[in-house]
């Protein structure tokens, strides 16, 4: 059994051809990052423009790197939500175009559960109950697992998710888009002791995450403390820009951290499961690890190139609604927003040892 999966709900365009064990027999991504690196950010016009220039051609080479051919393919598993609505659409109307001229089914993957299956095509299926992290550009979101593909929402971000904090942070000093992998290159190299910034909590005592106090905070610091710009790329950075990268990351991962280690306290999970781009962070995956692996907890996270987003994840996600026969009608639509589960998990409030 063949399944393609199609992702494109905000500067990639992936397509990947997938065996129902589940085995990936290729992965092809064109990534926008040079078309938004001056812009700072994505830019949802020209990803969508750039989608529709790309899709044939990667879905093309997904088929040539696999050895296969459409008349091969017995499902196609699309990204739906959340995510930009013109890059969303693109793929869903591609994919469901290509549905109906081959004659099978379509399947629509939630993007957040597409990271999650990231994590068991890497390892295969993790201990459960598991509490899922989803750090992305788009996306901080804190899940409890119970069984495969039951949800239980523990927190969310109530403003910027933690890769659009990085994303902003880098644009801040000039040090382009993303920033994420460059602000985690610099970190190693500065003091995180250098700049101390807020750890938010919420004032009702929820687990909810806020990046916009950080952000805030870094852009008085840049201001008080006459950061000097970025240097540029390839050239040496000043010991500055390496000191706030380090102080910066250090705050988002004492945050991250502290919500998981509150909700595991309560839940008693018997995996972490780190996902979406912000979980190839060097600095949070040894945290992490260190300090659940103490606890008898395994961390577990895909390889980058499946960390960040990808076709692979959206197909593995798709497999076991394959096998339900859970498909999509030719009305399927594509959506902006849409939480993974609108089930909460009721904690106690406040939190004890917390
Ligand atoms: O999962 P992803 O590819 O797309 C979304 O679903 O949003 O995540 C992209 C985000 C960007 O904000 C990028 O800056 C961040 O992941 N990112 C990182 C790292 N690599 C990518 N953030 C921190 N450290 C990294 N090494
Ligand atoms: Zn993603």
């Amino acid at each position: 059994m063949l399944i393609l999966g199609i992702e494109s709900s905000c500067d990639e365009t992936a397509a990947a051809v997938l065996t129902d064990e589940p085995r990936v027999l290729s992965s092809v991504v064109a990534s926008q990052v040079t078309l938004h690196h001056s812009y700072g950010g994505v830019v949802p016009e020209l990803a969508s423009r750039e989608h529709l220039k790309n899709i044939r051609p990667v879905v093309r080479q997904a088929l040539e790197d696999a050895g296969t051919d459409f008349s091969q393919l017995n499902y196609i598993a699309v990204t739906y939500a959340p995510g930009l609505i013109g890059s969303l659409l693109v793929g869903v109307t591609y994919a469901k175009g290509l549905s109906y001229s081959l004659g099978i089914p379509l399947i629509p993957i939630h993007h957040l559960e597409g990271h999650i299956f990231a994590v068991e095509l890497e390892h295969g299926p993790f201990p459960y109950p598991a509490l899922i992290l989803i750090v992305s550009g788009g996306h901080s979101t804190l899940v409890f697992s119970e069984r495969r593909e039951h949800y239980l929402l523990v927190a969310r971000t109530r403003d910027d998710a933690a890769g659009e904090a990085y994303d902003k942070v880098a644009k801040l000093v000039g040090l382009g888009y993303p920033g994420g992998p460059v602000l985690d290159r610099l970190a190693a190299e500065g003091d995180a002791k250098a700049y101390p910034l807020p750890i938010a909590r919420t004032s009702d005592g929820s687990l909810d995450l806020s990046f916009s106090g950080i952000k805030t905070a870094v852009m008085r610091l840049v201001q008080e403390q006459k950061i000097p710009a970025a240097s540029p790329p390839g050239q040496e950075q000043p010991a500055e820009i390496k000191n706030l990268a380090a102080s910066f990351q250090y705050t988002v991962i004492a945050t991250l951290l502290d919500r998981v280690k509150r909700a595991a306290r309560h839940l008693s999970p018997r995996s972490i499961i780190l996902s979406g781009g912000v979980a190839c962070n060097r600095g949070l995956r040894e945290i992490f690890l260190s300090h659940f692996q103490a606890e008898g907890i395994p961390v577990l996270y895909p390889r980058p190139s499946w960390t960040t987003d990808n076709a692979a994840m959206i197909a593995a996600a798709a497999l076991p609604k394959a096998r339900r026969g859970e498909c999509a009608d030719s009305g399927l639509n594509a959506f902006a927003s849409l939480p993974l589960t609108r089930e909460k998990i009721a904690l106690p409030n406040p939190l004890k040892n917390n």
